[in-house]
């Protein structure tokens, strides 16, 4: 709906169509009202975005850079075709980029001609954490990706390359950051306790704060940072998990504890960055409560058992199986048509995605409530 935005003059001078317009929205449902929410952060020109995050947000830079196979039925519902990203279609970031009329962002890593950068470009890695520092491809590597990134599109910009991101387009950019799971996540896969687990989310957080703090010396004004999903309803990490306490929904309670004291620090530590920051914009985004209506609410929302993997095996109730995983010899898919919420064990569907990007671009999660289109490059 870019035109609407374009089209803005002529509806101011026709008053009868903007207050037909106000009614109708004011009859709508609020299933729809969220519908027009996304529809109307189309942006005239297409925004910029830098993102630095785990496998949630990889769009194939564990296949550029590492070669890592990902096969179908991986791709097989948008794309038709593996890219790299681990689910069947779109991820959440593809669903925000193009609420702001921006092209899929490009793994960093991706070296092949062709490959455009023009848009910004994604850091996200397949298995990335804050820590441990410098290993590939640790929150601290990618921004330093980000920077090396920098200094050679400024350098092509000069030189008079039209597309490169200059300095303007670098202050404009969005720089989003949805990291920390995997932080949590091993930490207990490797057999950490409950209290050992939660005493590492201090220096988690301040390696983000750093992330932040780095970006912006680099010019960067606007963040919007993802806190972590309920990670112990991960159908993977249940069957992995070595004590079993689950909650009434069948989720780790753990695992889920551990994450929302993460969030918690993740949120403090945002406020604390909006007053040392002052001129940037920093937008916190409560994944952890859209996942969690998602899973307990599945059913309403027309989604099947939330524990149950699509692309695995095993059967009920997880149809998990370590060794044979979504893609590898022997895994079973579930039919194209029905609406699971997990996708192999720990990603989503495209289904799933679409619902919580939805309900990421209502704002309703957001502080502060900061709509998506205020991304928009000016
Ligand atoms: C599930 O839906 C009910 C009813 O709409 C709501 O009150 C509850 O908060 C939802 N659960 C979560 C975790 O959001």
């Amino acid at each position: 709906m870019s035109s609407y935005g374009g089209n803005s003059s002529q509806i101011q001078s026709v008053p009868l169509v903007s207050f037909l317009f106000l009614f109708l929205w004011m009859l709508s449902s609020s299933s729809s009202l969220v519908v027009s929410v996304v529809n109307n952060n189309g942006c005239n020109k297409p925004a910029v975005l830098f993102v630095f995050g785990d496998s949630n947000s990889d769009t194939g830079g564990l296949v550029s850079g590492l070669g890592f196979p990902v096969n179908l039925p991986n791709g097989r519902t948008f794309f038709h075709r593996s890219t790299g990203r681990l689910s069947d279609g779109r991820l959440v970031i593809d669903l925000l980029c193009q609420s702001l009329n921006t092209r899929f962002l490009t793994p960093y890593l991706d070296s092949m001609s062709g490959s455009t950068f023009t848009n910004g470009a994604n850091f996200a890695v397949v298995g990335s954490s804050t820590l441990p520092k410098y290993v590939p491809f640790s929150l601290n590597i990618q921004v330093m990706q980000f920077q090396h990134f920098k200094a050679r599109s400024l350098e092509l910009a000069t030189t008079g390359a039209k597309n490169a991101i200059n300095d303007a387009g670098f202050r404009d950019a969005l720089y989003l950051i949805d990291i920390g799971q995997n932080d949590l996540a091993d930490s207990f896969t490797k057999g950490l306790s409950y209290v050992q687990v939660t005493k590492r989310i201090p220096t988690v957080i301040i390696e983000i704060e750093n992330a932040v703090k780095s970006l912006y010396n680099e010019g960067g004004r606007k963040f919007w940072i993802h806190n972590t999903g309920p990670f112990g309803c991960l159908p993977k990490l249940i069957v992995l998990s070595q004590k079993k306490d689950l909650d009434s929904f069948g989720c780790l309670s753990s695992y889920n504890s551990a994450a929302k004291l993460f969030n918690e620090a993740l949120y403090h530590s945002s406020q604390k960055l909006r007053t040392e920051l002052k001129d940037a914009t920093i937008v916190y985004v409560d994944i952890y409560a859209i996942k969690n209506d998602l899973i307990t609410n599945a059913t309403k929302y027309g989604f099947s058992n939330p524990l149950s993997v699509c692309c695995g095996y095993g059967g009920p109730p997880y149809n998990f199986d370590v060794r044979v995983t979504c893609g590898q010899p022997g895994y079973q898919v579930c039919d194209e048509g029905s609406k699971h919420v997990s996708w192999d064990g720990i990603h989503y569907t495209e289904a799933a995605n679409t619902w919580i990007a939805s309900k990421i671009l209502s704002t309703a999660y957001s502080t502060p409530r900061i709509p998506f289109g205020f991304f928009c490059r000016n």
